[in-house]
């Protein structure tokens, strides 16, 4: 163009140099997200974590040899690749130092490859001590969390009162905040739980020690992921969680504490929204659910059997058995619209090997009407009655399979038909727990 001048040559050329990619849950968590985000990264210069915390549980298996992470970029088990925990992230150095150790034992380096963002919230062992001790206050109420304190560790977050990583750097500011801070939860803990509380000095001590150890992996990540970018390299974000998770869009209160949807891997990164090219949404085949909280789907007859059995469906963090059901294409939809979904990742496609009939819920029955889409409202949610379409099952497994045109035909069509509801194309299809059970119909990096 006659009008090109150097601001706009600037603008496209950033664009075409590099790709980023947010892989985000678009269920209830535990959709596979970390074997795909393994997967795809040997496309990428860098995997970032952007939300959550320790909560998260995301396996690997490379060559049958089993991997759980829970903090750590699931981008870890590629040499070279910079892994980074941005801002959004609530980190416990106990749990991030005690899964590099792993790693490192089993001859991963981590340290020279890891960075952290001095903004991150540190979750205290009076965070643990305030979930637990809310959990069982609420009795029968509980939503089941995982019990790592990741809830209290946002609230002081937002109420402006949380211990950064950065402020570890100092000493004298450190006691002082950190005595504020306890004075706080202890207060919470003895007069209103009834509970044990946590001791200053022995907290402080174990933070003095962690403080050396995070300072040489603490960088500005924003800067770092923007240098990346500007040597054209591939970036990925990885969720935690699900969408149907996330503290505004999910069905609260049986949420998790942050906003999981793709949007937040910009604000926990501190990029911005343009600096994100596509996201990738992995489901299931089926669904799942950990904790309590509306599940419309959800079976308790012999096929939720077969799905927990056959999907070993038990917590990569808690080992809690993970409730199971059918695929909710209603619930997908709004995930798709929440995330801006370009694409999905079906996972455990091979689990639904063996039932003769499956069955996708393509409505929900409430007020005598059908509707596509589920009510905002949480008590209205739980009394959704899902409405079916039934589909052929399969009778030659799936399991392993690597290549599309052998899967049966019936799997295909029923691919089809979760593509054709979500409105947005599948690009991968993952047939077992292994980084070479995968079926790539198009590279998100393409
Ligand atoms: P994440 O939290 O989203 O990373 O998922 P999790 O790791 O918590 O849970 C997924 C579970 O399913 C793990 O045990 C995986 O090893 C396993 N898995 C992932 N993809 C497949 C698949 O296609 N088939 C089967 N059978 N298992 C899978
Ligand atoms: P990944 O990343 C599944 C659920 C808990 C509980 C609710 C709140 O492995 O998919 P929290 O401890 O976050 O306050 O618990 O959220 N939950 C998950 N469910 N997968 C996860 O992570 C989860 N992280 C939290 O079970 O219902
Ligand atoms: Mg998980």
């Amino acid at each position: 163009r006659s009008s090109g001048t150097s601001h706009q040559s600037a603008v496209t050329s950033h664009s075409q140099m590099s790709k980023n990619l947010v892989v985000i849950g678009a269920q209830w968590g535990d959709e596979g997200k970390g074997k795909i985000v393994d997967l795809l990264t040997e496309r990428v210069g860098a995997v970032a974590r952007f939300q959550g915390g320790h909560n998260a549980g995301h396996t690997l298996v490379i060559d049958g040899a089993k991997t759980v992470l829970s903090l750590i970029p699931s981008g870890i088990l590629h040499a070279g690749v910079q892994c980074v925990i941005g801002n959004g992230v609530v980190v416990s150095l106990e749990a991030l130092f005690r899964e590099a150790d792993m790693l490192v034992q089993r001859g991963i380096q981590v340290y020279d490859r890891l960075k952290v963002s001095p903004n991150c919230a540190v979750i205290l062992p009076s965070h643990i001590a305030l979930d637990r001790a809310r959990e069982r206050a609420q009795g029968v109420n509980a939503i089941g969390t995982t019990g790592r304190g990741i809830g209290p560790a946002y609230e002081d977050k937002v109420a402006r009162r949380a211990v950064r990583l950065a402020d570890l750097m100092q000493r004298d500011r450190l006691a002082a905040r950190l005595g504020e801070i306890l004075d706080f939860h202890n207060f919470v803990l003895s007069r209103y739980f009834s509970a044990e509380t946590v001791d200053f000095q022995r907290t402080l001590d174990e933070l003095v020690a962690q403080a050396e150890r995070i300072e040489p992996l603490l960088a500005d990540v924003s800067v770092l992921l923007r240098n990346e970018m500007k040597r054209g390299t591939n970036l990925m974000f990885e969720g935690a969680q699900g969408a149907l998770l996330d503290v505004d869009v999910g069905t609260y209160p049986f949420v998790t504490s942050s906003n999981t949807i793709a949007g937040e891997a910009a604000v926990g990164t501190g990029l911005g929204p343009r600096d994100i090219n596509a996201v990738l949404g992995i489901v299931k085949a089926y669904t799942t659910r950990v904790g309590a909280g509306p599940f419309p789907t959800e079976l308790f007859d012999e096929t939720g059997e077969h799905l927990s059995r056959v999907g070993h469906e038990f917590g990569a963090v808690t080992g809690r058995p993970r409730r199971c059901g059918w695929f909710d294409a209603v619930a997908m939809r709004r995930a798709v619209m929440h995330n801006s979904l370009s694409s999905l990742g079906v996972t455990k496609l091979d689990v639904l090997d063996g039932l003769d009939t499956l069955r996708i819920c393509t409505g929900y029955r409430i007020d005598g009407e059908i509707r596509d889409e589920p009510p905002l409202l949480p008590h209205r949610f739980s009394e959704c009655v899902p409405v079916y379409e039934e589909h052929k099952g399969w009778a030659e497994p799936t399991h392993g399979v690597t290549d599309f045109s052998k899967l049966p035909a019936t799997a295909r069509s029923y691919l089809a038909r979760m593509e054709e509801l979500a409105g947005v194309p599948i690009d991968i299809v993952s047939t077992g727990p292994d980084r070479a059970q995968t079926i790539v119909l198009r590279h998100p990096y393409d």
